[in-house]
């Protein structure tokens, strides 16, 4: 489904007017459609169907507790990488068993955090983490449940930024050290070895280095659990890459199944996903005002109130985003769309045909739902942007503008 549709040449969300909801709510503004988060959630509960996966929404990708509270009505569990986001998870009503916590460098004070609110695993990624788990569970009179992180060393083929499943990446570790770590995990006390994770990267639109590091992790998946009476499960992480640019095909959840359930299927292994990107991207655009037109001699800039603070990633990827008029024009001008950052990094479009869109008229950046907010920041004291739910025909603020006061809330002078 695309929520985010034309009708009569103005851009609607679901049931709503995206030029209303920025009158009401100012720009910039992120809004997500809550239909369009069920449906992408549905597309891939029924793709991998055939294994009943436990799904962990990746609440890195958008944080928001609305967002995480979609999901978690419907089920969902969550897929945290700090103590902030396992927070955040549990606030929003995921239950701490279907919490999976991942990351390089957990610190004490988050172990015990998940310790005490006893999550279903930790992914561990090192062994100085699953001595830290173990002292830490011995001395709260407990036991972690742990997943090793294995590192196939595949190639998702996506930017470098985003790929975590090659031996130069610093996540989890190589298939033979994985195995002496979860004999290691296995011995050591107040430790339960449950299973091996994987993360290989992201926005991958080819289901064929999914199935090589299911092919390459799944011998070692058998012969522990045929030693370890605990193993019972495989997270194969997120992953799936989402449609950003009109000639790009988007990877269906269905194709990646069918390359690697028959072998999921043949391990008889509980699965976990770790999806985000694929839930929340094409559920979510970020609108924005036009400030200025100028025309410089070798390029015409569009200038917006949003900028690399409010969406890095054309500046941290040089990411692709479509950009639309929230009200369709027919003639189209060649330049680049820009925010007021004082950094020539500071765009949202380069070289672009885009809608001939004068001083005051909005723009929508497509595509903003995963990685947008979430990675915002208050660079050159901007507040951030607020952010907006719809469904159907109703609109609800779920995140308020930021504030010059609140610019300085923490800081004491
Ligand atoms: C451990 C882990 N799981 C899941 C994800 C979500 O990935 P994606 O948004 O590509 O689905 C990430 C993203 O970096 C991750 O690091």
């Amino acid at each position: 489904m695309n929520a985010f549709e034309y009708g009569n040449g103005l851009l609607h969300a679901e049931g709503v007017l995206v030029a209303d909801l920025a009158e009401r709510f100012g720009t910039p503004l992120y809004v997500y459609s809550r239909a369009q988060l069920q449906a992408q959630l549905a597309a891939l509960a029924a793709g991998y169907a055939a294994v009943t996966p436990l799904i962990c929404y990746s609440v890195k990708t958008n944080s928001n507790g609305a967002v995480i509270k979609t999901f978690a009505d419907i089920g969902v569990g969550a897929d945290v990488v700090s103590g902030g986001e396992l927070w955040r998870a549990r606030r929003a009503g995921v239950p701490a068993r279907k919490i999976v916590f991942a990351g390089v460098g957990k610190t004490a004070e988050e172990i015990e955090y998940a310790l005490k609110e006893n999550i279903r695993f930790f992914t561990v990624e090192s062994e100085p983490e699953l001595a830290r788990i173990s002292d830490l569970a011995r001395r709260l009179g407990t036991t972690g449940r742990v997943a090793l992180r294995v590192n196939p060393d595949v190639d998702p083929q996506t930017h470098k930024y985003i790929s975590t499943g090659k031996k130069e990446n610093k996540f989890g570790l190589d298939l033979a050290r994985a195995g002496q770590a979860c004999e290691t995990a296995a011995r050591l006390p107040n430790l339960e070895l449950v299973g091996l994770h994987m993360h290989i990267g992201s926005q991958i639109l080819t289901a064929v280095p999914f199935r090589e590091a299911v092919e390459k992790v799944a011998p070692l998946c058998a012969a522990l659990k045929r030693a370890h009476p605990a193993f019972r499960c495989l997270d194969i992480g997120g992953g799936i890459g989402i449609q950003y640019k009109p000639d790009q095909h988007p990877l269906d959840p269905a194709t990646v199944a069918r390359e690697i359930v028959p072998q999921l299927q043949a391990l008889g292994l509980e699965i976990v996903l770790e999806p985000g990107r694929f839930l929340v991207g094409n559920a979510g655009l970020l609108v924005a005002r036009v400030q200025y037109v100028k025309d410089n001699p070798f390029k015409k800039f569009v200038i917006v109130d949003a900028a690399m603070n409010d969406l890095i990633r054309p500046s941290l990827y040089q990411a692709h985003h479509e950009i639309c008029a929230v009200r369709q024009v027919a003639e189209q001008i060649h330049g680049d769309v820009v925010g007021p950052v004082c950094e020539s990094g500071d765009f949202l479009a380069q070289d672009r045909e885009l809608p001939a869109v004068r001083q005051g008229d909005l723009l929508a950046v497509l595509s903003a739902g995963a990685y947008g907010f979430a990675m915002s920041s208050n660079y050159n004291s901007r507040p951030r942007a607020a952010e907006v739910m719809v469904s159907g025909s109703e609109a609800k603020l779920i995140r308020r503008r930021e504030t010059w006061d609140d610019l300085v809330a923490q800081e004491e002078s």
